[in-house]
């Protein structure tokens, strides 16, 4: 399983993110889908999208009771994403039946990953409001091991979480890990931030990064950057633009 960026497109409409998409001549980036543009556009923006050839993490984040997930999930199986989540608070149950619902007649499904904790959320919110009164990481990593006995294929964490959940449930259990930020970025509302560089070191999967490549003066060289600086070599759409120069 390789190691990619994925943009959060975290826009209000089609016309924002195909505008923001329109600026990629050279790549195709994989994409994150939320609610705010699903809600306000509905299945055909993920046909438009994955017509352009782009892959797509639909971030729905479903959390109800098990029938009901089963059926939406059935639904999400008939739309053309890659990847779609839940949350693993929603207990096994819940997982096992939008394992169920996701799974095509013919066997195949997208990859199905669980939320653990968000990264907005840190201890003492979790300890006062939620009255979950267990240090982080051990929370991460009995949701990870509920996700992983459910049979999913991952987890979104923090990527200072991805070893521990790596070393608990194996390395082929997807780590995907939000909250990343540029050493010299702003880091706005998330609470647990790693830059891409110490995402890589810390063996997350896949990075998911919002506003430092949305709102950056020039996304497509923000999204340069964190490949770069994520997988290291440049990937092979920067290697063309690299040789164009
Ligand atoms: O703009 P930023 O890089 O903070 O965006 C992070 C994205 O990842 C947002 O779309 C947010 O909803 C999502 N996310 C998160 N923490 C989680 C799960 C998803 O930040 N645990």
């Amino acid at each position: 399983m390789g190691k990619d960026v994925i943009i959060a497109c975290d826009f209000a409409s089609r016309a924002e993110v195909c505008a923001f998409l329109d600026r990629f001549a050279e790549e195709k980036p994989y994409v994150k889908i939320g609610m705010e543009l699903y809600y306000a556009e509905g299945p055909s923006i993920l046909r438009e999208i994955k017509a352009r050839g782009h892959r797509i993490f639909l971030d729905l984040k479903l959390h109800d009771i098990p029938n009901t997930v089963r059926k939406s999930m059935a639904v999400l199986s008939g739309l053309a994403v890659d990847m779609c989540n839940l949350h693993a608070a929603g207990t096994r149950a819940m997982m096992e039946a939008a394992l169920e619902g996701l799974t095509r007649p013919d066997g195949s499904r997208p990859l199905l990953i669980a939320v653990t904790q968000l990264t907005s959320t840190d201890e003492a919110r979790m300890r006062e409001e939620l009255w979950i009164d267990r240090p982080m990481e051990e929370v991460v990593l009995h949701y990870a091991e509920n996700a992983r006995a459910a049979g999913l294929d991952g987890v979104v964490c923090s990527p200072l979480e991805a070893s521990a959940v790596h070393s608990a449930c194996g390395t082929g259990f997807l780590t995907v890990t939000p909250g990343i930020r540029f050493a010299d970025g702003d880091r706005g509302d998330q609470a647990r931030v790693t830059t891409p560089a110490r995402a890589r070191e810390l063996g997350s999967d896949y990075i998911v990064v919002g506003r430092p490549i949305t709102a950056a003066p020039d996304p497509v060289e923000a999204y340069r950057r964190c490949m770069r600086e994520f997988i290291g070599a440049p990937d092979a759409a920067c290697r063309q633009c690299a040789e164009k120069q």
